[in-house]
This record gives C-alpha cells, sequence and structure tokens, in this order.
C-alpha cells in the first residue's frame, strides 16, 4: 500500500505508556499512518516515535484547545484517545475527554477507541471515590451519544505501578513490596507498555465487529502474594510482601501521600472497589486481549524481559 493511500491514526498522549504501545504497534504492522501528539516534540519519547516514521505534533492535553484538536484530528479515519493522570484535587477529566471526543467528531474522524475505566461511582452507589475510574466511564457515555462510532479498552492494574509509583524498598536481608492490595487478593494486571497496541489494532481492524464494545486488557490475573513469589523466583532476590492496603498502612509505607488527602481517598476507595466489587464488572470478557494477543506478558513474562529487578524507573514524562 502506497504511504498515502494507508489510512491515519491520530494517537491523543502518544508518548504514554499506552500511547506508545498503539503508535508502535500500528507503524509496526505497516498498515497505518500515524500523528501523534504530545506537549514536547522535542522530548526522547516524542523523537524516538519520529524516527519510527510518527508525525508529531505539538498538542498539549489541556481543556480550551479544541481547534488545535480539531486540526489533528482531521483526515483521520480513526483516533486513540486517552486522558493522562489527573489527580485530585484537579476535576477536569470529564470536561478533557469530551473535548477530545467533540474534536474527533468535528473533523470527522470514523472511529475512536477511548480508554475507559469502570463507573465505580454508580457501581457502587457513590460508596467508593474513584474519580478517575468514573470520569472515563461518563466520558465513555457521552462518547456512546455521539455520531460516531467507538470502542473502549479498560486497561488492569499496571504491572508498571510497581516500578515507577510503589517501589520496593531495602529492608534489612529482603526487598520489600508495599502493595495497595490484600495479599491474598487476585488481581487483574496487565503491562500497558505492550498490551495497548496488539488490542488496538486488533480493533480498528475490524471496526464493525468491535463498535460499542468495552473491552478490558489483562495480562494476568494473580495476588500480591504470589506476585512477590513470582519476583524471587524469577531474580533470585529475598522479597517480601507488606499490606499497603488500609489508610494507616499506606501513609506508613508512603508518607508523601498525606499532603493530598483526597488523592489518599482516591486511591483508598479504588482499591477496595476493586476487592470488594471486582475490577471489571462481571459481564466482561475478560480472556478477551489474551486470545487476540498470544504475545501478552503475564506478570512473570513481564520480568523476564524486563530484566526488572526491583529498582525504581519512569516510563512516563513528567506531569
Ligand atoms: N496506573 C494504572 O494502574 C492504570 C490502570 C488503568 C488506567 N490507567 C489510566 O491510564 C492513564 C494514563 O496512561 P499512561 O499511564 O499510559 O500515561 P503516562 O505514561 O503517565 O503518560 C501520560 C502522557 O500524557 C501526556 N500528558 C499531556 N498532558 C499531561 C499532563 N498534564 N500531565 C501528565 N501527562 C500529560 C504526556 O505526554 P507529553 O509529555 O508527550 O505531552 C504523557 O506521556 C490515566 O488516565 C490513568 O488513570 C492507569
Amino acid at each position: 500500500m502506497s504511504a498515502e493511500r494507508k489510512p491515519l491514526v491520530t494517537i491523543v498522549g502518544a508518548t504514554s505508556k499506552q500511547g506508545r504501545s498503539v503508535a508502535q504497534t500500528l507503524l509496526g504492522s505497516g498498515r497505518y499512518r500515524v500523528r501523534t501528539l504530545t506537549r514536547n516534540p522535542n522530548s526522547p519519547e516524542a523523537r524516538s516515535l519520529a524516527a519510527q516514521g510518527a508525525e508529531v505534533l505539538a498538542v498539549p492535553l489541556e481543556v480550551g484547545r479544541t481547534q488545535e484538536l480539531v486540526r489533528a484530528f482531521r483526515g483521520a479515519e480513526a483516533a486513540f484517545l486517552l486522558t493522562p493522570p489527573i489527580a485530585p484535587p484537579a476535576t477536569h477529566e470529564f470536561a478533557l475527554g469530551k473535548q477530545l471526543a467533540d474534536a474527533a467528531v468535528e473533523a470527522g474522524v470514523g472511529h475512536v477507541v477511548f480508554s475507559s475505566l469502570e463507573n465505580v461511582d454508580a457501581i457502587t452507589s457513590g460508596k467508593k471515590f474513584a474519580p478517575h475510574f468514573t470520569d472515563k466511564a461518563r466520558v465513555e457515555e457521552y462518547i456512546r451519544g455521539l455520531p460516531i462510532k467507538s470502542t473502549f479498552v479498560q486497561l488492569a492494574f499496571f504491572y508498571t505501578n510497581l516500578l515507577e509509583f510503589y517501589p520496593p524498598r531495602m529492608d534489612g536481608e529482603a526487598l520489600v513490596f508495599p502493595i495497595y492490595l490484600p495479599g491474598d487478593f487476585r488481581a487483574p494486571f496487565v503491562d500497558p507498555r505492550t498490551a495497548t497496541g496488539p488490542a488496538v489494532l486488533e480493533i480498528l481492524s475490524h471496526p464493525a465487529q468491535y463498535a460499542g464494545q468495552s473491552l478490558p486488557i489483562v495480562g494476568d490475573f494473580l495476588s500480591p502474594n504470589e506476585m512477590v513469589e513470582t519476583f524471587q523466583r524469577v531474580t533470585g532476590r529475598k522479597a517480601a510482601y507488606r499490606s499497603a492496603y488500609t489508610r494507616a498502612e499506606l501513609l506508613h509505607h508512603f508518607p508523601a501521600f498525606a499532603e493530598n488527602e483526597l488523592l489518599v481517598r482516591e486511591l483508598l476507595g479504588m482499591a477496595e472497589y476493586a476487592v470488594e466489587y471486582g475490577y471489571f464488572q462481571a459481564h466482561r470478557d475478560l480472556a478477551w486481549s489474551r486470545k487476540v494477543d498470544p504475545a501478552h506478558l503475564t506478570w512473570e513474562g513481564f520480568l523476564r524481559t524486563t530484566n526488572w529487578k526491583g529498582e525504581t524507573l519512569s516510563f512516563g514524562t513528567p506531569a
């Protein structure tokens, strides 16, 4: 297919863990042209996307940028939409997601894939506070009412959270993992860096089949105890789980969170929601992403391919 006849896909948040995965997979397929949006085209991540053949545009993910977004979506057959991490007290996630979707419609995009999550507020009748879930679900609901084909992916807890945000630390002889879930609770986890792209490629390859669907992306189901046991076996390092599930435990292990009470409430609300109600609604197809991506990474596969030994890493670009 000649370059100009390949369909164009615009990727929002293209230097993110999810966005980079989508850009690299679509470019690697040889079937798409890719336009990527970033605040900083000179970042190493943006330069790397350009070197792989992506068009790179400077468009910040901020409310009030509709016309820049419309221009960035113009000519695109499809778009991958993402809202970046938005910590409370900021509350603009719904407004931003709505603006992205409205701009895609105005530009005439045929199909949007939005990175969504479950509506914790509705599922728990307001008992659990997790606005970064609920606001995405509200964006999803809004998009469903727009005159555009849409599909939604819902990513499990990221393995990378343990590398970036809740890193283990040495305590005596052992590397101690404070994890925000009870030790024996099996939860869904995923590597966003390798799992998002194949799922989105599958969706864009069969748009009619996937229109209107909400599809979880999962790499593995396992408990924190199992994660730590696997880490010990793969790395040969002595390691131990510690609970960071309750408020007192979370603040004991991560005292810096105490500066943001709403963030503490959100982290506790998210973890309690996952434990008491299930991370995904019961009717979701939890096997789908692993079926369409046989190369998906289990936690063990993630440890073996990354060779991670417990050090603190950063995969995103700074907030
Ligand atoms: N952590 C989890 O377990 C988990 C699970 C499911 C869903 N999620 C959701 O995943 C989303 C984040 O995805 P990700 O982890 O793939 O992203 P990420 O790696 O943290 O990257 C976020 C990207 O957004 C762009 N961005 C634009 N404006 C930003 C801003 N004001 N602050 C920060 N970044 C900004 C940045 O790109 P430029 O610098 O190039 O502009 C950055 O590369 C969040 O909405 C989160 O709720 C997280």
